[in-house]
């Protein structure tokens, strides 16, 4: 069985149409073909799409090749888009080509004519596929995105909830058993004194209990965050890391409190988390400079260290998880961040993030 050509002819001369589909005859092609004369009949023969190949004259009484590859484009069909004419001049084939025609072809060197359409198919193919991969390359990106940001709001609220519980229920309790204590306390003070240091110690090891299940229920999501806002989370967490890394921490707000919906302030906030927890693990810091402002539709972070300076290899780093996370929280809502070391003079991490919702 002869492979099979569907050509999409533009041709005003019936001579010329039949010199053409001789030669792909002759090449063995079982031929599906149609005529057309005008911009009309053109753009409802486009209307099927599955043409492999268009083969135009150059000059049409009522047309022309160049219109004809207009129309081509605007209705974004890749197909191949050959030029059959008598001698129009280098200045206008170029222009042809430019335009987007594939190739030229003389009248008088039709030889050329199979080998060419041949050509273009299969570079029309590969384009297809390449089109086809680039698009499910897109699609894939797109999912894993959406997946993530799925992922970190799963596990904001699965941490919003364990922190109130831990705080609501286990704070609650201990405050009652210091309480209750107490009163033992009060009430062995005459009847049995001697025990009384005991309930002391036994007060005192609540206290400090208490203090770390405050300190875990705000590790996993700082109430601060929901109830005074991102600016006041971003004041809470330096003070905690100075007072933990004795890393000296100076704070600039150079901004008034900012609207921001509450997924979006919590993506800069462990933003900022992992940027001190960076800053912690690796800089060699003495002391860091935060500064927050808005302006422009923008809200910036600027974290600059001044320790020894990351450098691009660490960043290219494919088992370090802590950056390309930080990428990705800002990218979910249209933030972008940068970060640039300057070796021996420390680090800076700015972030951009889009104050508006969409
Ligand atoms: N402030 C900084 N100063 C110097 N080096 C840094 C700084 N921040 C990051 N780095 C370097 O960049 C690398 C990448 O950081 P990233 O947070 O992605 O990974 P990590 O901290 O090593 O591991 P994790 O995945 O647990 O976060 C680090 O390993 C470190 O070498
Ligand atoms: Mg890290």
């Amino acid at each position: 069985m002869n492979p099979l050509l569907r050509v999409l002819i533009i041709e005003d001369e019936d001579d010329d149409e039949e010199l053409i589909l001789r030669h792909l005859a002759v090449a063995g092609y079982d031929l599906e073909s149609y005529r057309v004369e005008d911009a009309r009949s053109l753009s409802e023969a486009l209307e099927n799409p599955n043409w492999d190949v268009i083969i135009a004259d150059y000059r049409l009484p009522q047309f022309d090749a160049m219109a004809a590859l207009s129309i081509v484009k605007e209705k974004n069909l890749d197909i191949p888009f050959l030029i059959v004419s008598g001698t129009i001049g280098e200045q206008l084939a170029v222009s042809a080509m430019k335009a987007g025609a594939h190739d030229y072809i003389m009248k008088d060197n039709l030889p050329r004519l199979v080998p060419a359409i041949e050509r273009e198919i299969r570079e029309a193919s590969i384009r297809r596929e390449r089109r086809l991969a680039e698009q499910q390359l897109h699609e894939s990106h797109e999912h894993l995105r959406r997946l993530t940001a799925h992922l970190q709001n799963v596990l904001e609220e699965e941490r919003k909830r364990i922190s109130r519980e831990i705080h609501d229920e286990l704070g609650q309790r201990l405050t009652g058993c210091k309480f209750d204590l107490k009163r033992l306390a009060d009430s062995l003070q005459e009847k049995q004194p001697d025990l009384v240091p005991q309930v002391d110690t036994m007060l005192e090891h609540l206290g400090s209990l208490t203090q770390t299940v405050r300190r875990i229920a705000a590790e996993l999501r700082p109430g601060v965050l929901d109830e005074l806002g991102l600016l006041a989370a971003i004041e809470w967490q330096s003070n905690e890391f100075e007072a933990r890394t004795q890393i000296t921490c100076e704070l600039t707000n150079a901004t008034d409190e900012i609207q921001m919906e509450s997924g979006k302030a919590t993506a800069v906030f462990r933003i900022y988390q992992e940027a001190l927890t960076n800053i912690a693990r690796h800089s060699e810091a003495t002391k860091i400079w935060v500064r927050v402002s808005s302006g422009g539709g923008f809200f910036t972070l600027k974290v600059h260290d001044n320790g020894k300076g990351v450098t691009e290899n660490d960043l290219r780093n494919s088992r370090s998880l802590g950056v390309l996370g930080m990428r990705e929280r800002a990218q979910i809502y249209g933030g972008e961040i940068t970060i640039k070391g300057i070796p021996g003079e420390g680090t800076t991490l700015i972030l951009r993030m889009p104050m508006s919702d969409n």
